[in-house]
Order: C-alpha cells, then structure tokens, then sequence
C-alpha cells in the first residue's frame, strides 16, 4: 500500500494526525515477552506510520511518546526509553532527513539526560527547513502544564507592559504552545482500546475528530491506519454549524 487506497478521498485526508501510541506493554505480555520488547516494535510500527503519511500525502503527525506523568513507571523501563529515543535519532536521522522529515519536539526538554537534549537538538536543527513531512514528538509532555507555561509567558508581557490584558486572545495563546505555528490535529487516534485523552494536547483538540481502536499499537500497521482514515472520512466534520445536508 505505497499508494493512497483506492476507497480512500484524496481530498478529504487529515492534514494532521496525533497518536496516542498505547498498549506496547501489554503487546509483550500476551507474547510472553519483556514490555521493552513492545516499546521496540512499537518503534518499529511509528518508523512505518511516518513513511505512510509521506506515502499518501498526510504532512503532519504528532506522537506521544513520553508524558510528565511516565517518570513514575519504574527506572529500569525509564531509562530503556530514553536509550531508545536516543538510539532511534542517531539511527535514523540521516534517512528521515534525506525522505525530507521536519523534526520537532513538544514538551520541557530539560530533564532529559543531557546526550538525548544533543540528539534532539542536532536532529531539529538538520531537519528544520524540511518540508515533506512535519513529525513532532511529545517527550515530557503534560498538557495542563503547557497552558500554565503559556499563561505565565503571557502574564510576564502583562507585567513588562508589553501586553495589555484585554488584549489577550485565542491567537496570541496559540503563540505561547509548543506547537505554536501548527495546524491543530484533524484527527486523533487511541490504541488499545481505552478512551481517554491523558493530558494530550487539551487546547489543540478542541474540535478533533477522536478514534479509538482495540488494537495495540505494535500491530497499529498501515491497514490499522487506513481504518482509522476511513472511518475519519465518514464523519461531518460541523465545528458548532448545522450538519452539510440541513444548511443546504
Ligand atoms: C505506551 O504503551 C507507550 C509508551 C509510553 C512509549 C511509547 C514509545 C514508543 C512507541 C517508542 C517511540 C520512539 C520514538 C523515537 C518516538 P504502554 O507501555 O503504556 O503499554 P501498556 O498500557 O500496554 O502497558
């Protein structure tokens, strides 16, 4: 499946899909495997997904893939994490670069260890005029706390009088996100069968099209997607308006 699928719209693609990347450890657990086993074919399905976007003309996609909240899992599988977003970008760059993949990361980068901050940076940087595809990737990512950092950054103008109070509005705190300059995600999609958004992108979702799915994400391939897509295209999509067939 190179090619967009036939029963697919062309012209009724999202422009940008987020992923809340769910179930790898209980992926390894039926197979009897280690949870790291599961992260690691999870890597391995996103490496995929990414392509799949180029592939059928899908310029944005933003995962999850590490939230505020994760630090509480235990150090072992921490660190196992941080070794693999580590290990993907040196292994990967060049390639993602080359296919024309703009990299970006959302989220407070500085509790990261100090190797992985590099590698994240040189890898924004080499990959920063790309234009192919937009992947952005949530590590120490928390939503609420996005808003209370965009908050504060918005009241420091108040208080340097740069910024009268009154005049704060929708755009200008859009400004204040990690993804400043982004187009909100159309559709959202969540593996492994829980419903729930876990402080992902609260602002930016406001009037996403939500898709759940059973399926764990190690096995979320391209056909996982392309039901995910046809399901999204089935949808009237009305942002608070009245639905296609009444306002005609
Ligand atoms: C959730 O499944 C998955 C994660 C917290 C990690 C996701 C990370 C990857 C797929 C690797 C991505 C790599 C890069 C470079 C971005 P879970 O462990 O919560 O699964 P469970 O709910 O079944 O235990």
């Amino acid at each position: 499946m190179k090619t967009l699928p036939l029963d697919l719209d062309r012209d009724r693609l999202p422009q940008h899909v987020a992923f809340i990347m769910d179930g790898n450890g209980r992926w390894a657990k039926q197979r009897g495997l280690p949870r790291m086993a599961g992260h690691r074919q999870g890597t391995r399905i996103l490496k995929d997904l990414v392509r799949c976007c180029q592939d059928w003309g899908i310029p944005a996609l933003t995962v999850y893939a590490f939230s505020t909240e994760n630090w509480q899992r235990p150090l072992k599988e921490v660190s196992f994490l941080m070794k693999l977003f580590e290990r993907v970008l040196h292994k990967e760059l060049a390639e993602m670069h080359q296919e024309g993949v703009c990299l970006n990361f959302l989220g407070d980068l500085s509790p990261l260890p100090e190797t992985l901050q590099g590698a994240i940076h040189q890898a924004c940087e080499t990959t920063q005029h790309n234009q192919a595809v937009k992947f952005n990737v949530a590590v120490n990512y928390g939503s609420r706390h996005e808003l209370v950092r965009s908050c504060q950054s918005l009241a420091q103008q108040v208080q340097q009088g740069q910024l009268a109070p009154e005049d704060i509005n929708e755009a200008l705190l859009q400004q204040q996100l990690y993804t400043a300059g982004d187009r909100d995600p159309d559709l959202l999609i969540r593996t492994s069968g829980e419903q729930r958004l876990s402080n992902y992108l609260l602002w930016q979702l406001a009037y996403t099209e939500l898709y759940f799915t059973d399926c764990l994400w190690p096995d979320f391939d391209r056909t996982a997607f392309h039901q995910a897509l046809l399901s999204f295209q089935q949808r009237d999509r009305r942002f608070g308006k009245l639905p296609t067939v009444m306002s005609a």
